[in-house]
């Protein structure tokens, strides 16, 4: 006897990409991307877990309040070796399909690069490759950019320094001082965040060279 059931089988949902969130301080780029899930503006997502690197990051407490799985890794006197193969670890144990970090202030091994390849965004508060590393804001504001901006970007072994997803410009206005520079950067990476990874997990583009070319 045959059966048809394929045939008339309803088309299923997309199972929801899960998230696994990286951070070390405050999180506000975490619940900037919590928020767009909630809105629908990151379709088919969740997050899986939260997971923090620093014991007291306030950003694990929001997760806690949000309901969110948590974990935390301190890094502090382990190699990056030990440490990452920890995190590697638990993202798995989570089935954690797309890496975000989100003011995670480490470099990752090569190991974790390779464990989810172009799996990885991060956001950097600068056009990059200008002012890679700590405190970029201030870095664009002593500088005296009249253009400063925050960057999404795959990444990879090297600081601040893969694939360019998306970039927000903020120009530096004569009343800005580095903390209200610091601010307006801050309200374009909540929007730019989520957005890049609504594109990324869209799996509309491609990546040739070091150049992110969105498909139609
Ligand atoms: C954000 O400004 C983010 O761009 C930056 O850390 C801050 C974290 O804030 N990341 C880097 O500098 C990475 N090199 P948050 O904890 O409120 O999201």
């Amino acid at each position: 006897m045959t059966t048809h059931s394929q045939a008339h089988a309803l088309p299923q949902p997309p199972t929801p990409a899960r998230l696994g969130i990286l951070l070390s301080g405050r999180g506000s780029n975490f619940l900037a991307i919590a928020q767009a899930i909630a809105d629908g503006r990151i379709p088919a997502a969740s997050i899986a877990i939260v997971l923090a690197n620093v014991e007291d990051a306030p950003g694990l407490d929001a997760a806690r309040r949000l309901g969110l799985p948590t974990a935390c890794f301190v890094s502090r006197g382990r190699t990056r070796a030990q440490h990452d193969a920890d995190v590697i670890a638990c993202l798995r144990q989570h089935q954690v399909d797309l890496v975000c970090l989100a003011g995670y202030m480490r470099l990752l091994s090569p190991a974790f690069i390779a464990a989810f390849p172009q799996r990885i965004l991060n956001i950097h508060p600068s056009l990059l490759p200008a002012f890679p590393g700590l405190d970029a804001q201030t870095q664009a504001f002593d500088y005296g950019c009249t253009l400063a901006g925050c960057t999404v970007h795959f990444v990879d072994e090297h600081l601040d320094h893969g694939v360019i997803i998306l970039q927000r410009a903020v120009p530096v206005l004569p009343t800005d001082d580095a903390h209200t520079l610091a601010q307006r950067i801050l309200e374009q990476e909540h929007q730019a965040y989520p957005e890049a990874i609504a594109r990324v997990l869209s799996g509309h583009y491609q990546i040739t060279g070091r150049r992110y070319l969105p498909i139609p």
